[in-house]
């Protein structure tokens, strides 16, 4: 029972994860998805419960490209964000900040919201990041159609390549969402107590901030970038193993196999690697996973290979995790759209293991 492993929380038709269905988004398999949609598609079938046919597609691509500014006190406030904090932090910060003025109403209401987020969030990221980092102010719009592209473009300011575009579209779609993982229940939570829309964000946000969760992707990075070649990866792996340190990127609460994601971002991790010229850095991390098989039977998570994904889209590191936020914004609405359908408190209960029945001892007389 401990981190509640096992126990059953509730039901849900978003998605389903492990056993037979691998990994289906409102019963799609994610491979049909990852090959065939763009993240947009996710976006519309997760909020809606059904993939948009191409004038619905094309409707919503210009609904939330209608969004992607970010209002002049939303700027202020990310210009006086120090470049020394965590960009996981700036995106809680600028979330909560749009939920006082951009406040959840009847004609701003969750779905409206939830656009708006998602048209938002590669400025909110990036706006603050090259502001900090060079003092420049980007205009926060660009011509890219995708959410995707948006970000990269922004980030760069220039456009990439049509394989960055696919690859960081996929790595969007696997992201999308994932049952009841921590942020998404901790924003079932919150919306549980008949909280708004935002509290509920900002709450996921937090707890996707960490390395056991969201996290893990940064933290790969930090590990592959240690070494340059396989012989070193496997001798800093059985260290790491002998010492008993967590391996990040590695193991899953509900695969026990394989994370069905894994395979999917380590194929466009070799393809970047390769036709990037950095094949040592695709080397290094499949050392790494095997390694980890043989040793531990342990598996790469979606976190693993993203982190090697993003380096060659030239995306610096702190920026991993947000990326992980663009995306799962679609999952955490999902389920705050479902928990409100048919709220009930989410309140467990614990088991006391304290002292008990303890003498009283007046504050003068302790
Ligand atoms: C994801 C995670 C939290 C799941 O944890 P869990 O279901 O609670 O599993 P446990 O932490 O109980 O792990 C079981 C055993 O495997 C080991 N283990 C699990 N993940 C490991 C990892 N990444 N590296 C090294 N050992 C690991 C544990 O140390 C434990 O060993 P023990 O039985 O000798 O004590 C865990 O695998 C982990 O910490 N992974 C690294 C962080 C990460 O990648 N997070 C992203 C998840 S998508």
């Amino acid at each position: 029972m401990s981190g509640l492993a096992g126990i059953v929380a509730g039901e849900t038709s978003i998605s389903a994860a492990g056993g037979a269905h691998n990994l289906e988004y409102c019963g799609y398999s994610i491979y049909d998805l990852a090959e065939h949609c763009i993240f947009e598609e996710i976006a519309y079938l997760l909020l809606h419960k059904s993939l948009p046919n191409k004038t619905q597609l094309g409707e919503f691509c210009e609904e939330l490209k209608s969004r992607r500014d970010l209002p002049v006190p939303l700027r202020e406030v990310l210009e006086r964000i120090p470049k020394t904090a965590h960009p996981m932090d700036v995106l809680r910060t600028g979330v909560s900040f749009l939920g006082n003025i951009e406040l959840e109403s009847e004609t701003h209401d969750q779905y409206e919201i939830t656009k708006r987020l998602l048209g938002a969030f590669p400025a909110l990221l990036v706006y603050w990041w090259t502001h900090a980092h060079t003092g420049k102010k980007i205009s926060c719009e660009s011509d890219s159609e995708t959410i995707a592209e948006h970000f990269l473009t922004l980030l760069h300011q220039q456009k990439s390549s049509d394989l960055h575009v696919k690859a960081m579209n996929v790595s969007l779609i696997l992201y999308a969402e994932h049952e009841f993982n921590a942020s998404t229940f901790t924003a079932r939570t919150i919306t549980s107590t008949l909280s708004d829309f935002y509290s509920a964000v900002c709450g996921a946000i937090g707890a996707l901030r960490g390395p056991l969760h969201g996290g893990a992707n940064e933290a790969a990075m930090e590990l592959i970038s240690r070494v340059d070649n396989v012989d070193d990866a496997r001798d800093m792996v059985k260290g790491m193993l002998s010492r008993k340190e967590l391996i990040m990127g590695f193991g899953h609460r509900v695969y026990t196999e394989a994370d069905p994601r894994n395979r999917v971002i380590k194929e466009w991790s070799k393809r970047l690697c390769t036709e990037g010229g950095k094949p040592a850095l695709y080397d290094v991390s499949e050392t790494i996973e095997n390694i980890m098989w043989e040793e531990k039977k342990l598996f790469p998570n979606l976190d693993f290979y993203s982190a090697s994904t993003y380096h060659m889209m030239e995306v610096p590191t702190p920026l991993f995790t947000p990326i992980f936020v663009m995306s799962r914004i679609t999952g955490w609405a999902a389920h705050i759209f479902e928990q409100r359908e048919n709220n009930k408190l989410i309140r467990p209960s614990a088991i006391y293991t304290g002292p008990e029945k303890l003498d009283f001892i007046r504050l003068e007389d302790r």
